[in-house]
């Protein structure tokens, strides 16, 4: 079987022109009343992803889990969780997706499985057991303490004692999480016949769960401490994390999996959850055609949203990546809060600018469910928290729930996501203007921005594949050209800007109104307007 093919540029590969859109199934829309989103509930907003023009949809995991880490912790990695659907709700997504030019991408998470999988079952049940060298297992010190510094990233030593066999395990996440040892062929052999089950049901893709940490170090050795230009979690935990992820070797891994995927007829895209600097996210892709097709840009998705970080963290991404490589550009997912609240501050002019800005980039762009209606975080209380990182941690942190509430598709009880009267899995944010219905009627709004972009980009070649080149813009501005014909203006500040020497007529500008306008040697642009134009 084929993947779904969508519309693609002529001559570039589908992953590089394509819009994507990120799904958290469970929020999504739940088509059979029991507040929990599903398979059948995506199937039944197909249409309206296709009015929208998305190119592909990424699923947060659906395969089985006992939800330790909502889906990041599989315990079957060829089955689906019952409470989303079947295996026969998953092939009629992807062949209603293919029907209407749309990709279906998973989630794989191979840095660890849940503590009920099977083979972690067998691995803890004695160290001789056939998959005991499948995870991470090592003895105390002589004084009985963990077997080195190691953090998880969830906070707590890495490593937690397993009474049966007296040896500690490792997990970089919950307890609940153990490692993989991906030094073991044997779970390389299983996870490429993971990958291969999956692209041979027709999915066009994965998003591969903390990629950068999959291969630790083979002698366990200690972090070294952190210091004052490391990172905002190295300082929290104290540590530089180079041994417990961030292996050279890695890439061995990422370069058989590329090989995997590009021997499908349709070439299956790779893309890397890649938590890590500008200068490492370039090596993720290799030699720019031998490991990740994209990697996901967490400077991009981290920094202020003012010009001169944004087109820093761009330029510079620019520079790093090597040729051939691709970038990939989000501003919201499940773990980060959305860039309506973190960027634009609950501003619609704000979110409007960042939103034109994801789509006018040179690179694909990633939207998460709620991107295109200006969906802000919904904080939700203490009583109501399922992220165990808020349960953990509250209320010094409140965790990811707020990132995670259903998407409102109209107005009312239920809003539309789920019936009026049943309880979703988490709350409800207000459904007044911000909804899917209310949006779709409204020529002005954010969603209609969304799907105008979208098309503008389909329609623009230099929007696909043209060069990004900064142009100087005066302070507080941000512009950019895409070829040589398409010119992109933010103005990333509460007061009017101008620029100058530039002649043309936009396209479409965040103000709906300034569609079509001419400009004649300057293009003023009002405080966090932005525009896309066609220039002489
Ligand atoms: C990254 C995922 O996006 C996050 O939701 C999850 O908790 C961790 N990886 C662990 O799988």
């Amino acid at each position: 079987m084929t993947a779904a093919a969508g519309g693609s540029a002529p001559g570039q590969p589908w992953w590089k022109s394509a819009v994507l859109y990120q799904i958290y199934p469970r929020s999504f829309a739940d088509s059979n009343a029991d507040g929990v989103g599903d398979l059948q509930g995506v199937i039944d907003r197909l249409d309206h992803l296709e009015w929208l023009g998305i190119d592909g949809i990424w699923l947060s995991p659906i395969t089985v889990s006992p939800n330790a880490d909502w889906g990041y912790d599989v315990a079957d990695y060829r089955g689906v969780q019952p409470d989303l659907g079947t295996m026969e709700t998953f092939d009629r997504l992807v062949a209603g997706a293919g029907q209407r030019g749309i990709r279906v991408l998973l989630d794989i998470v191979p840095n660890h499985t849940s503590e009920q999988h099977p083979w972690f079952v067998d691995s803890r049940s004695s160290v001789t057991a056939p998959k005991r060298d499948w995870y991470v297992w090592s003895d105390p010190k002589a004084d009985g303490s963990v077997p080195n510094n190691w953090v998880s990233s969830f906070g707590g030593p890495a490593w937690t004692l397993d009474g049966t066999t007296g040896q500690f395990y490792l997990h970089n996440h919950l307890s609940e999480q153990p490692d993989l040892n991906w030094w073991n062929e044997e779970v390389r052999n299983e996870f490429d016949a993971i990958l291969r089950f999956w692209f041979d049901r027709g999915v066009a893709g994965f998003r591969i769960d903390v990629c950068n940490i999959i291969v630790k170090d083979a002698r366990l050795r200690d972090n070294p401490p952190a210091t004052p230009d490391d990172d905002f979690e190295a300082q929290l935990f104290g540590q530089r994390p180079v041994y417990n992820g961030n292996r050279p070797e890695v890439h061995d891994v990422l370069r058989r999996w590329r090989l995997l995927a590009e021997s499908y007829d349709t070439p299956r895209a790779l893309i890397g959850e890649t938590p890590v600097k500008v200068e490492e996210l370039a090596k993720y892709y290799g030699d720019g055609s031998d490991e990740l097709h994209l990697a996901f840009n967490f400077p991009f998705l981290t920094a202020p949203f003012d010009a001169t970080t944004m087109r820093r963290v761009v330029e510079d991404t620019e520079a790093h990546l090597p040729p051939g490589a691709w970038p990939a550009w989000t501003g919201s997912n499940h773990d980060m809060s959305r860039f309506s609240s973190r960027w634009a501050e609950g501003d619609p002019a704000k979110a409007r600018a960042a939103l034109l800005m994801l789509l006018c980039l040179r690179g694909t762009p990633v939207l998460y469910q709620g991107d295109e209606i200006g969906l802000e975080d919904f904080p939700v209380s203490q009583a109501d928290l399922r992220d165990p990182l808020g349960v953990r941690y509250w209320p010094a942190y409140a965790g990811r729930d707020a990132m995670r509430t259903p998407l409102p598709w109209r107005h009312g009880p239920g809003g539309g996501f789920t019936t009026a009267d049943t309880r979703p899995w988490l709350p409800l944010g207000p459904t007044g203007r911000c909804n899917v219905e209310t949006q779709r009627s409204d020529p002005w709004s954010m969603l209609m921005l969304a799907r105008d972009l979208i098309a503008l980009r389909r329609q623009t070649p230099e929007l696909q594949t043209g060069r990004y080149v900064t142009v100087t813009a005066p302070e507080g501005a941000w512009a950019w050209r895409r070829g040589e014909r398409v010119l992109v203006v933010l103005n990333m500040s509460d007061d009017e800007s101008t620029l100058t020497g530039t002649t043309g007529h936009i396209h479409i500008a965040t103000d709906r109104e300034r569609d079509g306008e001419s400009f004649d040697g300057a293009l003023t642009l009002r405080a966090w307007e932005a525009a896309i134009a066609e220039i002489r």
